[in-house]
C-alpha cells in the first residue's frame, strides 16, 4: 500500500472478527515500530504483548471500575460514565491482541519516540490490512506497581501507547478532521 495511502486510510478499528494475530506479524509490526526516529537515538522503548483473553478481560473490568471511581475527580469523564458502567464494553473491544508501548526512562524525550514508534505500528498494522486502535483508557491500568509486578515491567518503564490488534470486522468510518491551524508561513 502506498504511504500516503495509508496514513489517509487509517482508522482507528473498535470492531474485530475472532480471528488470532500471529507471532510473526506481530513481530513484523514491532520492528515497525523501532524504525521511528528517535531523540539523540536512544531508542528508549520496550514492547509488552498480551494475547490472553482472559487477562485482557480482566484489566478492561478493573480499568472501567477505576476510571468510573474517578469521574468525581476527573468531570472530563463524565461523559464515559455510561460506558464504564456497561458490564458488555470492553476497553479493548475485544481485539485479540494488545501490544503495548513502554517508554524507557533514557534520552530527553522518551514519551515522544514511543508515540512515534506507536505511530508506526499503527500505520504498519493497516497497511498488513489489520486494525489498530490507541487505548488510553488502558495506560493507568498498565502502569499499575500490581499489573507492573505480574507482568515483569520494570517499575521504572512507563506504559505510553497501548495498542489494540485485530482483523477488522466492519469499515470504519471516516472520522472529519479539522482544517489545519497554520499559526505562521513567513
Ligand atoms: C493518546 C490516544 C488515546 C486514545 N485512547 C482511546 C481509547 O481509550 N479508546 C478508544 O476507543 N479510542 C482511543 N483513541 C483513539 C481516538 O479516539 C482516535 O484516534 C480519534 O477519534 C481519531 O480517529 P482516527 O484514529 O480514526 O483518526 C486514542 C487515541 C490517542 C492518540
Amino acid at each position: 500500500m502506498e504511504l500516503m495511502e495509508t496514513i489517509y486510510n487509517r482508522r482507528s478499528v473498535r470492531f474485530y472478527t475472532e480471528e488470532t494475530v500471529d507471532k510473526a506479524t506481530i513481530d513484523k509490526l514491532i520492528n515497525a515500530g523501532i524504525q521511528a526516529p528517535s531523540a539523540m537515538n536512544v531508542q528508549p522503548w520496550a514492547f509488552g504483548v498480551i494475547q490472553d483473553k482472559a487477562l485482557l478481560q480482566k484489566i478492561s473490568d478493573e480499568t472501567k471500575a477505576y476510571l468510573l471511581a474517578s469521574i468525581s475527580a476527573k468531570p472530563y469523564l463524565e461523559c464515559y460514565r455510561q460506558l464504564f458502567s456497561n458490564p458488555e464494553f470492553n476497553i479493548f473491544y475485544h481485539a485479540p491482541a494488545l501490544l503495548t508501548v513502554f517508554a524507557k526512562p533514557e534520552g530527553p524525550n522518551p514519551s515522544c519516540d514511543c508515540a512515534l514508534a506507536a505511530q508506526n505500528i499503527m500505520l504498519a498494522a493497516h497497511s498488513l490490512g489489520l486494525g489498530s486502535c490507541w487505548i488510553g483508557f488502558a495506560q493507568m491500568s498498565l502502569n499499575a506497581p500490581e499489573l507492573k509486578e505480574q507482568l515483569g515491567i520494570p517499575k521504572e518503564y512507563i506504559a505510553v501507547a497501548p495498542i489494540i490488534i485485530g482483523h477488522p470486522a466492519k469499515v470504519s468510518p471516516a472520522v472529519l478532521k479539522r482544517e489545519p491551524e497554520i499559526l505562521f508561513w513567513k
